[in-house]
């Protein structure tokens, strides 16, 4: 039976682009949708190059209307994949796919989550509290920020020497190489 995933996203979208790279030619698996917040952000170049329709939202619709869960719907997504996006998602949202919003945050939580806990603070403060290991979390998505229950862990070794800009780059290849991994494996099971 066919898949069909929407992507939502902020920002440069490298998560984004594994996710479409990873399901290429299967079959079963539909990227069908990049949604948005920012209307410059790089996933948008990336939907129009694979030629998957993108929606860039207000916050006046994402959090005052239905017409995203509606639109949603009507396009027959079974999962939204939240790869980089910033804003809270809303209860209305959740409640139309329930446990099918998920979401990869880059350390191990529920250590280093919550509101301001995005991009490079996360691996600031991993870097400031001397952790010897931090990793990536993909979990399911609740009303509050990186709650939700979770479903995999990948742990990393900190080398003592390194910036929280070389942190977050061993983090983002654990991100490439399993967020698709794990979604194809819940798409699957499902
Ligand atoms: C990733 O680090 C992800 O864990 C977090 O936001 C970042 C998105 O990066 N949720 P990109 O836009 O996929 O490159």
């Amino acid at each position: 039976m066919l898949r069909r995933i929407a992507i939502f996203a902020s920002g440069r979208g490298s998560n984004a682009a594994k996710i479409l790279e990873y399901f290429e030619g299967d079959s079963e698996v539909d990227v069908a949708l990049i949604v948005s917040n920012k209307n410059n952000a790089k996933v948008l170049d990336l939907a129009f190059e694979h030629k998957i329709p993108s929606r860039v939202l207000s916050k006046k619709v994402f959090y005052n209307s239905d017409a995203l869960a509606k639109h949603l719907k009507s396009q027959k997504i079974d999962l939204i994949v939240l790869a980089g996006f910033l804003w809270l998602i809303p209860p209305t949202l959740i409640e139309a796919f329930p446990d099918k919003i998920l979401n990869i945050h880059p350390a191990l939580l529920p250590k280093y989550g919550g509101k301001n806990m995005y991009g490079i603070n996360v691996h600031k403060a991993v870097r400031r509290a001397k952790e010897k290991r931090t990793g990536i979390t993909i979990h399911l998505v609740d009303e509050k920020y990186d709650t939700g229950k979770i479903l995999f862990k990948k742990s990393l070794t900190v080398k003592p020497e390194w910036t929280a800009e070389q942190i977050a780059e061993a983090v983002l290849k654990l991100e490439h190489k399993f967020y698709p991994q794990v979604i194809d494996k819940l798409l699957k099971e499902a």
